[in-house]
């Protein structure tokens, strides 16, 4: 009797994928989970911050694969993002066991993980992010800020130009990626002080010009000491910024008291006869 094929079945295909983090400090911040990942993979891809982190990594697996060679100036990013996706779903759909290792957490700012383990999902094959310690966890750590204190958002900081935002300016403002801030084109490796401008002009709309920012960049290497530069908002557009830099701005506005939520709040508590 004729059977129609089944579907691949989850246990029939071989190939999984896991996108781990490689933390930010070459040598310390790779988890164990992360380190058996890359030890028992068959193929690994390697996008990382620095030449030095990928020659250690190599140390650790004898198929390691950069992704970096697909950056091009003036060459779409997401072209170049595609590219890592379909990198590595070959090789899983090849039957391997694939692990992207990504600098910092793979999960944040960073499409290509994301979308690998969306698409290996879809096409029935086991697909995981392990996290890693990223620039955010070390930026609270250097500069001593507690996200839980006033609160704290974070934004990629063209998308405070693209489009219309709604600043806290009571809590902590993070933003990424300021040294190509502005670059609709996805093309270029870093804008400049007119566009920096632009940030300046629309963050002072929240922000008086002297308001204090934070040019953080955290080690990379275990001999390198955190960055940090402080300067007024208007003195942003001229100060030098690398593509490794994160901007800090704290809070410009004291915390507001809710008086009605809080009134709600006693009232409960007195009909739970707490007060
Ligand atoms: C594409 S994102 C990658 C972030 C990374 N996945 C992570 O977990 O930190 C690149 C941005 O991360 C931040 N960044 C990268 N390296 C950094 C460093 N050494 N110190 C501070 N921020 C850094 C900058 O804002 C940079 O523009």
């Amino acid at each position: 009797m004729d059977t129609a094929p089944l579907p691949p079945s989850n246990d029939a295909r071989r190939g999984s994928l896991a996108c781990v983090g490689m933390g930010m400090t070459l040598g310390s911040h790779l988890t164990p989970l992360a380190r058996s990942q890359i030890e028992q993979a068959d193929v690994v891809f390697a996008a990382l911050s620095d030449g030095i982190v990928e020659l250690w990594l190599e140390r650790m697996h004898p198929d390691v694969r950069s992704l970096q060679p697909y950056y091009a100036e003036g060459k779409s990013r997401m072209k170049t993002y595609r590219q890592w996706v379909d990198l590595m779903m070959d090789e899983v759909r090849a039957g391997k066991r694939v692990c992207g290792v990504f600098y910092g957490h793979p999960g944040i700012f960073a499409w290509s993980p994301h979308k690998a383990i969306e698409v290996a999902r879809a096409e029935g094959f086991n697909a995981h992010m392990e996290p890693g310690i990223s620039a955010e966890d070390c930026l609270y750590a250097d500069l001593g800020i507690d996200p839980g204190r006033f609160g704290c958002q974070h934004f990629e900081a063209s998308q405070l130009l693209f489009y219309e935002r709604r600043i806290d300016t009571a809590g902590y403002l993070v933003l990424w990626q300021v040294g190509l801030v502005g670059d609709l084109s996805l093309k270029r490796f870093s804008t400049g002080a007119a566009y920096r401008q632009v940030l300046v002009d629309v963050l002072s709309a929240d922000y008086p010009l002297d308001h204090e920012v934070i040019v953080y960049r955290g080690a990379t290497l275990p001999i390198q000491k955190p960055r940090v530069r402080r300067m007024a908002l208007r003195d942003l557009p001229c100060a030098e910024l690398t593509a490794e830099e994160t901007v800090v701005l704290p809070p410009g506005a004291a915390l507001k008291q809710n008086p009605a939520v809080r009134e709600r709040l006693t009232a409960l508590d007195k009909e739970a006869s707490i007060a």
